[in-house]
């Protein structure tokens, strides 16, 4: 399963760019599905079909991860940046971007080294990217090219750390789901969504193809438990998080029943989560069609959005038992 987390959070795969990290899963996930096929925005969709009685079950997982988008490349070949999803601007400075054309970048930012540059934090106009270039025609990348955090994959033990663990954990959650669930009644719809960070559009789509009677996202939470962190009821490596509410989403109650008694009967470890600011597929999903009940299993993660997300491997193994049971079992809501 590390390997597996490795592997799919080393691949590049920003918003609207998820090619690499759809290949990736297609090749692992093809001999266990009975139907895969890509649509026309780029979401993966794995079917493990039902042995019959059942519901039509949407699993979603985002592929894509957040990046900094070029928008100007000026006179000295400096690269200015947008944003693609949430990126903070305090991890930024000191860190390297890669594109799709395998070249590497710094970001920094204007003002080096004079009064206060180095303790304060700068505008998103201050913030550029060096690719080693002098003018814009020698400038191996242009506007529109989008660069994703470098930063290698750590196991330290039971706690691993990444870039894009949100949400190629989730991926891989699901992945594994997919590859070790048993017969079934549901048909189990498996998606690998594009464009989450952006607005949660990929999963909207997916939602409207295979019209789910229920959904459940599987995706990173924040957690409460680091120095003076916001107080949040989510701690590293007590289990997956149920979600209650986020900023965009209320779990249908059926939904939240239904996976707190899963987690029950199989003696899972298991969290609430209420989660004050974003949001994730389940809404898009919920929000689709006439609607649609819908829940999310949360993955605790430190350091969201930054270049080292931390999750704990016994939160993983939770959240793929508990979708192993969700899915297997006859959905009574
Ligand atoms: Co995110
Ligand atoms: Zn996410």
């Amino acid at each position: 399963m590390k390997d597996l987390i490795g592997k799919l959070v080393d691949v590049y795969g920003p918003s609207g760019h998820e090619g690499q990290v759809r290949a990736l899963i297609e090749g692992l996930a093809r001999d266990a599905a009975d139907e895969i096929r890509t649509d026309a925005m780029g979401n993966l969709i794995a079917l493990k079909r039902g042995t019959g009685g059942g519901k039509r079950i949407m699993i979603a997982a985002h592929m894509d991860e957040i990046a900094l988008i070029v928008s100007y490349v000026d006179k000295k070949g400096f690269l200015r940046v947008g944003r693609v999803g949430g990126v903070f601007l305090p991890t930024l400075i000191g860190s390297q971007v890669r594109f799709a054309n395998g070249v590497t970048g710094v970001v920094a930012r204007e003002k080096w080294l004079t009064g206060g540059s180095t303790s304060q934090l700068p505008k998103w106009e201050e913030v550029y990217i060096d690719v080693g270039a002098t003018s814009p025609e020698d400038a191996p990348v242009g506007v529109g090219d989008v660069g994703v955090f470098v930063q290698p994959f750590a196991d330290l033990g039971t706690r691993i750390v990444g870039k894009a663990m949100d949400d190629r954990v989730g991926c891989a959650i699901a992945l594994q789901a997919l590859r070790t669930m048993g017969e079934s009644p549901n048909d189990v719809y498996f998606c690998f969504t594009v464009q989450e960070e952006v607005g949660t559009r990929g999963a909207l789509v997916s939602a409207f193809g295979v019209e789910p009677e229920v959904g459940v996202a599987i995706d990173v939470t924040d957690t409460g438990d680091t120095p003076e962190s916001q107080p949040m009821s989510v701690s590293l490596g007590e289990g997956p998080a149920i979600k209650v509410m986020d900023s965009g989403f209320l779990t249908h109650p059926g939904v939240k029943d239904w996976m707190i008694g899963s987690a029950e009967r199989l003696d899972i470890p298991y969290q609430l989560e209420v989660l004050l600011a974003g949001s994730t597929d389940a809404r898009a999903i919920q929000t689709s069609r006439a609607g649609v009940p819908a829940g999310c299993i949360s993955i605790p993660t430190r350091y969201v959005h930054t270049q080292s997300e931390m999750v704990d491997m016994g939160d993983v193994e939770g959240s793929v038992r508990l979708l192993v049971d969700l899915v297997t079992q006859p959905v009574t809501f």
